[in-house]
């Protein structure tokens, strides 16, 4: 058989999930597309386009910004993690049916874990969730799920921290101002908003100041890579982890729930590195 996947979205033209894609479609031996379907949000089309799609011969699609949430009434079915997020990222066609997944948060610990298979150990570590965005809410849920219990939630505005937290007692919610000020209490701390992202590579989220010794320090912002905030705690010789990664394991769980085979990451980090480098 054939597979077809795709993506819709916009703009997704510089998308580098048929670059993923195609990788692991010739890893597994597997034939099959990955095809680009931008819709404009001006047209008015999405109904339409929806159609389109339910009639067409696809096996799964991810989808991408800013339709996340607006596919969710399509849907026949929805996952945990998607219903938790309130945001579909792909799209597993089966018998007919659309059932939708978010795999954002579960790519990124997986990339998390891969990258540093010790925080396994204990799951009692303190993480510091910095941002309250829709990445955020996803990394959020997928920690929680793997039973990662001690996270506070850093944001610029509080009442969407709390939106996250809701009514979970363990979770805590603080400015950016005491995450700087408190940050020698986390073991692990996760930068989720866009601040430092190019053109604006200069800014940083909060300073590393106080940072603990060996506190894992990760940056989902991937362009550039390493962001103002990663190179600060590379200075003070925190271990870091890459954004470009998760992009990679959400991609591979998408892929794993499209074709139930679980592509080797070996490698790929490098060669999308070398991809994004130019
Ligand atoms: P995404 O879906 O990519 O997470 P988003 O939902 O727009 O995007 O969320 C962006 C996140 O980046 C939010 O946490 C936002 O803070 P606010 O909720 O206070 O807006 C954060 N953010 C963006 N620009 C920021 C800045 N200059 N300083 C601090 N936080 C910023």
């Amino acid at each position: 058989m054939s597979y077809k996947f795709g993506l819709i979205g916009y703009p997704i033209q510089h998308s580098l999930s048929p670059w993923i894609h195609d990788k692991f479609l010739s890893q597994l031996r597997l034939e099959g597309t990955y095809s680009i379907i931008e819709i404009h949000p001006e047209n008015d089309s999405f109904d339409q386009e929806m159609e389109r799609l339910r009639n067409s011969d696809l096996d799964g699609f991810n989808v991408t910004v800013p339709y996340k949430e607006k596919v969710i009434p399509y849907l026949d079915e929805l996952d945990l993690q998607a219903k938790q997020i309130g945001a579909v990222n792909t799209i597993r066609s089966q018998d007919g049916k659309w059932i939708g997944y978010n795999t954002d948060g579960i790519g990124y610990v997986r990339s998390l874990v891969s990258a540093y298979p010790s925080i396994e150990q204990n799951k009692q570590q303190q993480i510091l969730l910095l941002g309250a965005g829709g990445a955020a809410k996803g990394i959020y849920h997928a920690l929680k799920f793997n039973h990662f219990s001690n996270i506070t939630i850093a944001n610029r505005s509080i009442e969407r921290a709390q939106e996250i937290k809701k009514d979970d007692d363990v979770t805590s919610v603080i400015t950016l101002q005491e995450a700087e000020e408190q940050l020698s209490r986390y073991d692990l701390i996760i930068q989720t908003t866009s601040v430092g992202m190019k053109p604006h590579i200069d800014d940083t989220i909060i300073s590393l100041e106080h940072v603990k010794e060996g506190a894992i320090v990760s940056d989902i912002v991937y362009q550039p890579l390493l962001t103002k905030f990663l190179q600060e705690a590379k200075r003070r010789s925190c271990p870091i982890h890459f954004g470009h990664t998760m992009l990679l394991y959400q991609a591979q769980y998408a892929f794993e729930l499209w074709t139930g085979k679980l592509p080797e990451m070996t490698g790929l980090a490098d060669e999308l590195q070398s991809v994004l480098e130019g």
